[in-house]
């Protein structure tokens, strides 16, 4: 099968083309904003009928989620209109596509890990172009999934994981918000599970809805999140609880975002990672 992955240059994209090698039966073909813009319909359109492409895992996203804020038009055109893009080139081909989504769908007030048939709410203007993706897919004839994902890091771009490195290296100190509670998500767990989809001829892959969450399992505040990064680079910097209303960001954050991962993991058949085990895992590849 003929695999497209759009924004490869990101966090998930770079693990997904480090774990490839796994899945022999699958051809993947990587673009990022110079190669393919999927904001660009004729674009789209011409890279997948001449690569031939029969599956898309969608990476490409506007994730600067307090810059969103002033800047909803240019996260609306990626995040929604882009997604768009993608799924009516599919339809043309009658292909496939896996579209990444996002925990901050919800608000955040439900006091229970999120399923996915609960109503989303999203409190931002990341989490409002982000559900309009979801709808492009949703609504489509499409065989394509939705997957939402939290608090995503890597080995690899920006994210929580390197910045908590970087800070516990240069201060005795730090305070880390601890009344946002969700589920840290190793980008290659995801990565991996996305081609493990997309390997599986039997798996028609939308066939129990199109909408599955994945994070790692377990829960954390982005405090634990931070003294796990520490404790693990054995980095000599204490770190504080912060209340949210002491740190104010642009955007809203839910203050409760676990997501309920029960049925990705029936449906396809995966075991997911501890996400403290995936976290050492992270680390190691970063100190390799
Ligand atoms: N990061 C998180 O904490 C998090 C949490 C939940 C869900 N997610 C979702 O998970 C997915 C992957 O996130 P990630 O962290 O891997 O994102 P990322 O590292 O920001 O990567 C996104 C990639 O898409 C590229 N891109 C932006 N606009 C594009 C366009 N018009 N056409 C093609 N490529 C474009 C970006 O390029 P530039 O860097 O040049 O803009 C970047 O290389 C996204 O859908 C995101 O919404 C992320």
């Amino acid at each position: 099968m003929n695999v497209l992955v759009t924004g490869a240059n990101g966090q998930l994209g770079s693990e997904i083309k480090d774990c490839q090698h796994n899945f022999k039966e699958l051809n993947v073909v990587y673009a990022d904003i110079p190669d393919l813009d999927i904001c660009n319909e004729d674009a789209v359109n011409t890279f997948i009928t001449i690569n031939g492409i029969e599956a898309i895992i969608n990476c490409a996203a506007y994730t600067a989620v307090d810059k969103a804020e002033g800047d909803a038009q240019n996260a609306r055109k990626v995040n929604a209109k882009g997604v768009l893009n993608l799924v009516k080139a599919m339809e043309n081909v009658k292909g496939k596509i896996i579209h990444i989504s996002t925990d901050y769908v919800f608000d955040g007030t439900k006091p229970l890990p999120y399923n996915e048939e609960d109503t989303v709410s999203p409190i931002g203007f990341y989490g409002k172009t982000k559900r309009e993706g979801e709808l492009a897919v949703i609504n489509s004839s499409l065989e394509g999934i939705v997957i939402r994902t939290s608090w995503l890091y890597s080995a690899y771009g920006n994210n929580f994981v390197k910045t908590m490195i970087r800070l516990g290296s240069e201060k005795e100190k730090l305070n880390v918000i601890f009344d946002q509670i969700g589920s840290p998500t190793y980008a290659g767990d995801l990565a991996n599970t996305c081609l493990v989809i997309l390997s599986n001829e039997q798996n028609r892959i939308d066939k129990a809805g199109k909408v599955y969450h994945f994070s790692n399992e377990g829960v954390a505040s982005w405090y634990d999140f931070a003294t796990a990064v520490m404790k693990i680079n054995k980095l000599d910097c204490e770190v504080l609880p912060l209340e949210t209303k002491d740190y104010p960001t642009l955007a809203k954050r839910p203050h409760y975002s676990v997501l309920n991962k029960t049925k990705i993991k029936k449906n396809f058949k995966i075991t997911i990672p501890y996400w403290r085990d995936s976290l050492e895992k992270c680390i190691q590849k970063l100190n390799s």
